[in-house]
Parts: structure tokens; C-alpha cells; sequence
């Protein structure tokens, strides 16, 4: 009797266990993606593509469905714009970059945050550094982050981009 209750006390600590491993692997995945939403929501000391906070109509060239979109770069990738709003040819961005494009599914409505932060530590890097956010306005994920952006790296690899960056070849 003895030797079966101390079975199920290691087996019961044994499943404890397992638990803890698999929350703790959700948790991290999602914590990146929610680190995303929360910077992508903050606009403060943000600049715009062009200096101009105007929506614009996506390109031909956008796998993005919503219609509308503006781009806008925290202070540490402001520093790869040029007076006009441009990137700057050749640029590659510091560690700390926030690139957040805002995508509009109508005129007045903010549908979702495409985000690209550049954190070379971070366990969903790229090879580059970067780390793709795919967030809905809500909140609620459209593609997470611990996929390393691999639905997105193959677009926007093509030419004329810059450091992944494609707003200068469209816009
Ligand atoms: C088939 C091509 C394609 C795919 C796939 C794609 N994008 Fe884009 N993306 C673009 C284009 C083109 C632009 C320029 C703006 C526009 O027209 O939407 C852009 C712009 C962006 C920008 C603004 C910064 C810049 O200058 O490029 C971000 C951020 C972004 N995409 C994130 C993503 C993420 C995250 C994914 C994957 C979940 C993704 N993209 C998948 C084509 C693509």
C-alpha cells in the first residue's frame, strides 16, 4: 500500500510538473506577441512614413488584405529616415527599432498591427534580428510571432528592399 501511495504522489508530481513545462512554453510565445501589441498601441515619439500620418491605399504589391495603411517608427528606427521620411539606402537598423504599420479595413477603422521589432536576443528573432508581429486591433493574434515571420521574410526579401523594409519601393 505503502509503495502505492508514493507512485501516485511521484506520478501526480511528475504531471505537476509537465504542466508547469507546457504553460511556461505557451506563456513565452505569447508574452512576445503581447510585448508587440502593447508597443504597437504606444504612438508616442513615433514618426511617420513621409511625415505624413495620411492613410494611404495598399500597394499592388501588399499580401496584406486590409485596403489602408500608414507606417510609423519609433525613435530608434527614426534614425534610418532621411528630412523627407524615407529610409535611408543601405540602412540597417539598430537593435531597439519598432517598425509598426497600421492596417485599415475601412477609412475609420484600425483593423490590424503589422509590427517589426529589431531584438536580436529575443528567442522569435530571425536570422536578421527581427521579430515579426501579426496583431489584430483587438488584440487577438493573426500570425504569431514565434513563427519567426516566416509567411512574411519571403516577400519581403525582394528586391529593393532595405534591411526587410518595403514602404521606399512602393511608396
Ligand atoms: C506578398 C508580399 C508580402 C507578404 C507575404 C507580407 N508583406 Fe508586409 N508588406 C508588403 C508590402 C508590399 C509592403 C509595403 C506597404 C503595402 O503596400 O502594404 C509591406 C509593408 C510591411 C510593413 C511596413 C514596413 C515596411 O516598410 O515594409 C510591415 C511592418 C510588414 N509589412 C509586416 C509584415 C508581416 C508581419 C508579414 C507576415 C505576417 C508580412 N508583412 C507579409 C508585402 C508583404
Amino acid at each position: 500500500m505503502k509503495i502505492f501511495k508514493n507512485g501516485n504522489v511521484i506520478v501526480f508530481t511528475f504531471l505537476l510538473a509537465i504542466m508547469a513545462i507546457s504553460c511556461d512554453k505557451e506563456e513565452k510565445a505569447n508574452s512576445t506577441d503581447t510585448v508587440l501589441f502593447e508597443m504597437a498601441k504606444d504612438t508616442a515619439g513615433y514618426k511617420w512614413f513621409k511625415n505624413s500620418s495620411s492613410l494611404l491605399d495598399k500597394s499592388a504589391g501588399s499580401a496584406h488584405p486590409q485596403p489602408f495603411l500608414r507606417t510609423r517608427y519609433n525613435s530608434v528606427a527614426a534614425t534610418m529616415l532621411d528630412t523627407n521620411g524615407k529610409i535611408k539606402a543601405g540602412s540597417v537598423f539598430p537593435e531597439g527599432s519598432v517598425v509598426v504599420k497600421e492596417l485599415f479595413s475601412s477609412e475609420a477603422t484600425l483593423g490590424r498591427f503589422a509590427i517589426l521589432y529589431k531584438s536580436e536576443n529575443n528567442e522569435n528573432a530571425d536570422d536578421k534580428g527581427w521579430v515579426w508581429g501579426y496583431v489584430n486591433a483587438d488584440g487577438s493574434i493573426s500570425e504569431s510571432s514565434s513563427n519567426k515571420g516566416k509567411s512574411c521574410t519571403g516577400c519581403h526579401s525582394q528586391a529593393g528592399n532595405i534591411d526587410y523594409m518595403l514602404m521606399n519601393k512602393f511608396f
